[in-house]
């Protein structure tokens, strides 16, 4: 495709943000290029991952049901509006989106998420609590999914996975350290860049 322009990213986030960050290292070294992270968007108004953002330059605001109530979906929608935002990536954005949401948003939401789904996800399942569940179950593979965002919880069709081996003693926590850096971190940036890519060659 011969052209410079650029799909205009949005993450919405809502703590730490090492995939934020991944994301932006991806951006650094070439790994995305077909997009531009414009705008980090947090449903917590002390997420770190605003603060990563603003040091890399990135533009970051803070959007909160405490502040907005039942306007808080309307109001996210009008900051990406503002921002002509093309694609959203939510990188550990811990709300579910209304239906009205994702129908407005078709194809333009990815969504990382910290196991091999259809196991240990839909409603309920996030951070710490998909690992439990992982462990308390016994699987000895586990892993993460990038995947489109529709009405269903972790139910968009599927982008991409990556397996991470499950080991003698693992915590939540130690899991969950080990999938975000064998897996997460990996096929977020490149499930961003492939969505972006596709976009700007109007194949979705
Ligand atoms: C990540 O493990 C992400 O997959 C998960 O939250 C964590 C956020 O970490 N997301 C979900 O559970 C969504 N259902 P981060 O803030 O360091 O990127």
């Amino acid at each position: 495709m011969v052209s410079d322009k650029k799909v205009r990213i949005a993450v919405l986030v809502s703590g730490g943000g090492t995939n934020l960050q991944a994301l932006i290292d991806s951006q650094k070294s070439g790994v995305i290029k077909s997009g531009e992270i414009v705008l980090v968007l947090s449903n917590k108004a002390d997420a770190y991952s605003l603060e990563r953002a603003r040091n890399a330059g990135i533009p970051a605001v803070a959007v909160t049901k405490a502040e907005f109530g039942a306007d808080f979906e309307n109001k996210i929608i009008k900051t990406l509006e503002e921002n002509n935002i093309d694609l959203i990536v939510l990188a550990g954005f811990m709300c579910i989106l209304s239906k009205d949401f994702t129908d407005r948003y078709k194809n333009r939401i990815i969504n990382i998420h910290p196991s091999l789904i259809p196991a240990f996800c839909g409603e309920g399942f996030y951070g710490l609590r998909v690992h439990r569940a992982a462990l308390e179950k016994g699987v000895k593979v586990s892993g993460a999914t990038v995947h489109f965002v529709n009405e269903i919880p972790d139910g968009g069709e599927i982008i991409m996975q990556k397996a991470v081996e499950v080991m003698e003693g693992d915590t939540p926590e130690t899991l969950s350290a080990r999938i975000l850096e064998n897996a997460e971190w990996k096929i977020l940036p490149l499930s961003t860049e492939l969505v972006c890519e596709k976009i700007l060659n109007n194949q979705i």
